[in-house]
């Protein structure tokens, strides 16, 4: 018996320094002192020695037990700091990732047109304005002398919104309402632009959005002419497109305007020389002005003996396709990234 107790003892520390993993320790331990171990077999037969034997014998599988134990512990702390040191391996947060290399967005080109035109504005001395997307009949139509059922409101495809009486609640087709919002809200002297989300009932196309910008521009003082509306764009097209730039005045027709004008500037893309952008004319057409409707002025209690002013609206989306040469408007509300990174902000 001490003989086996020996052997046992003697091959333990070979056998469980070659556990590799905590789960095979478990069962070596099993093995020799579990219940059906090598050594719990070897002390039922204890029994069956004499005392002085049983005695020594009890001694050295007191001993072997306390040795083997001892050994255990040992490798099983070794395999626990070796299990440890995996799992925060393994859940380790690579956080050197983000430096200064990240690759971030850029402002959208709406919004950098946007923020220009309103920069030149308001270093010409305009103060800035805004008006709900959803507007009542009377901003979009009426108050700008564009009675019901007057034909002129063909000239805009309206989207009529499910509120109220038919036909009196509607997304607006243009910014000129808020030209009535600033003019019954404040008092002239008004110098003031306004540029919005605007809305028609129109399908997709290269030059056409359902959803677009404009920006509006309106001023109310004392003997304002013609003369005044024709500089002031005039200084604008200079400031924003450069000095090679100039505007021209062609005759039109808008209920609210009167006279009224059709903007146009120099083709932005041959300088006047005709291309096919401009179909060989030499001017791309930008948008409508004229002199504020004596009767647009009265709608909001405003004596058109005493005050004049005048107004321009032009589309802002094709601002943008002008300045930079994108022939498509889709372009600019697809959200492709390969798109919108050539206009790093
Ligand atoms: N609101 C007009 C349009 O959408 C443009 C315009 C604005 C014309 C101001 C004259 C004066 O077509």
């Amino acid at each position: 018996m001490i003989d086996d107790i020996a052997r046992i003892g003697a091959s333990a520390p070979a056998r469980i320094s070659a556990m590799a993993s905590l789960d095979e320790l478990r069962a070596l331990e099993a093995e020799l002192l579990g219940k059906t171990g090598e050594l719990t077999a070897l002390k039922k037969g204890l029994g069956t020695l004499d005392p002085e034997e049983r005695k020594i014998a009890g001694q050295a599988m007191n001993e072997a037990r306390s040795t083997l134990e001892a050994l255990l512990a040992d490798r099983r702390s070794v395999l626990e700091n070796a299990q440890r040191a995996i799992t925060l391996a393994s859940e380790r947060l690579d956080l050197t990732e983000i430096t200064d290399e990240l690759e971030r967005g850029t402002v959208h080109l709406v919004t950098q047109t946007w923020d220009r035109l309103v920069d030149v504005f308001l270093g010409m001395g305009f103060t800035v304005a805004e008006g709900p997307e959803v507007e009542t009949d009377w901003y979009n139509f009426e108050a700008l002398n564009i009675p019901a059922a007057h034909p002129a409101r063909g000239m805009w495809d309206t989207l009529y919104v499910d509120l109220g009486d038919p036909e009196t609640v509607l997304m607006r087709t243009h910014t000129s309402p808020v030209q009535i919002r600033v003019m019954t809200d404040g008092e002239p002297p008004i110098y003031a632009i306004m540029p919005g989300r605007v809305y028609r009932r129109d399908t997709a196309d290269a030059s056409h959005m359902p959803v677009f910008h404009q920006i509006e521009g309106l001023v109310v003082d004392r003997n304002i002419s013609f003369a005044d509306l024709a500089g002031t764009l005039e200084a604008f097209t200079s400031a924003y497109f450069g000095g090679s730039i100039h505007s021209r005045l062609r005759p039109s027709y808008f209920p609210f305007t009167e006279p009224s004008a059709e903007y146009d500037i120099n083709c932005v893309f041959c300088e006047g020389s005709g291309c096919r952008t401009c179909g060989q004319t030499g001017w791309l057409e930008l948008g409508g002005c004229g002199m504020v409707h004596p009767t647009v002025l009265s709608n909001v209690g405003l004596d058109p003996e005493e005050w004049s002013g005048f107004a321009f609206g032009f589309g802002l989306d094709r601002l943008a396709l002008m300045r930079h040469g994108v022939d498509d408007i889709r372009e600019m509300y697809t959200g492709d990234v390969r798109f919108l990174e050539q206009f790093p902000s």
